[in-house]
């Protein structure tokens, strides 16, 4: 089986700080679909900003479709991966967010009338057709957070990385999203996130950050029926 993301012994720390990562180890095999749990500052998006090379690890290795993420090959790696920040603001910098859709596949040589074209179709499929010509600056944050997502959606990437893609949205907007994603057979995802029903119908297979580590590396709706190890690993079901 080819193996889309590999972590080896990863170890990272902000400066000065104790490590947040302290030797994570895991591998995401073509068509993984992947929840990445942890109670708030377990290092989530700490793990995710490593994987797509946005942090420097101080020890440890990574391999994305076997590329090594290196400075020098994070054009090639970045090529391969669609990261949604925790921030739909750090994701959005154009004067409209139809340019914000097209900016990737225009970087990337897609003609400008088969971009626009796209982002549009996707912008629609999001909702946002009546708001193309606005910048993210006018949108809610709901609507922002749609933007971000068809930005990256419009960039059909094999391995799709998205840290909390649902803050913000509403039920109906969720329930849409998952369908979406849910037809994007074949694609491997990780996705991290606190809406443990949300990621039991979009994934199936969690790994749990807990001290650094990952402590669980099972089957989702397995763990979502361990109400005692979620709990116990900071992840209350309900209360
Ligand atoms: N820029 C930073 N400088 C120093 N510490 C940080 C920084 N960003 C995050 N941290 C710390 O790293 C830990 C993990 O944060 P983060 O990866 O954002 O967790 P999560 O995404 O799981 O909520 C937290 O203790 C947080 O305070
Ligand atoms: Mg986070």
């Amino acid at each position: 089986m080819s193996q889309a993301v590999v972590v080896q012994n990863l170890v990272y720390a902000y400066s000065q700080g104790e490590p947040v990562l302290r030797g994570i180890s895991f591998t995401l095999n073509a068509g993984d679909r992947v929840a990445l749990m942890g109670p708030t500052g377990s290092g989530k998006s700490t793990l995710l900003e490593n994987l797509v090379g946005l942090k420097q690890p101080q020890s440890g290795k990574i391999w994305i479709n076997g590329i090594p993420v290196e400075s020098k090959t994070l054009p090639q790696v970045r090529r391969q991966i669609g990261f949604g920040f925790q921030d739909p603001n750090d994701q959005l910098f154009m004067p409209t967010i139809l340019e914000d859709v097209t900016f990737g596949p225009r970087n990337y040589g897609v003609s400008p009338a088969i971009a626009i074209d796209k982002a549009r179709h996707l912008l629609a499929n999001f909702g946002l057709e009546a708001y193309v010509n606005r910048s993210a600056h006018e949108l809610s944050g709901g609507q922002r957070r749609l933007a971000a997502l068809a930005a990256i959606l419009a960039l059909e990437p094999e391995i799709l990385i998205l840290d909390e893609p649902t803050n913000g949205l509403d039920p109906a907007w969720r329930r849409h999203f998952a369908q979406l994603l849910l037809q994007w057979q074949g694609k491997v995802m990780l996705i991290a996130s606190h809406d443990l029903h949300w990621l039991s119908k979009v994934t199936r297979r969690a790994l749990v950050l807990s001290g650094g580590r990952i402590e669980i590396d099972s089957d989702i709706q397995l763990l979502l029926q361990d109400v005692d190890t979620l709990e116990r690993l900071g992840l209350p079901v309900d209360w």
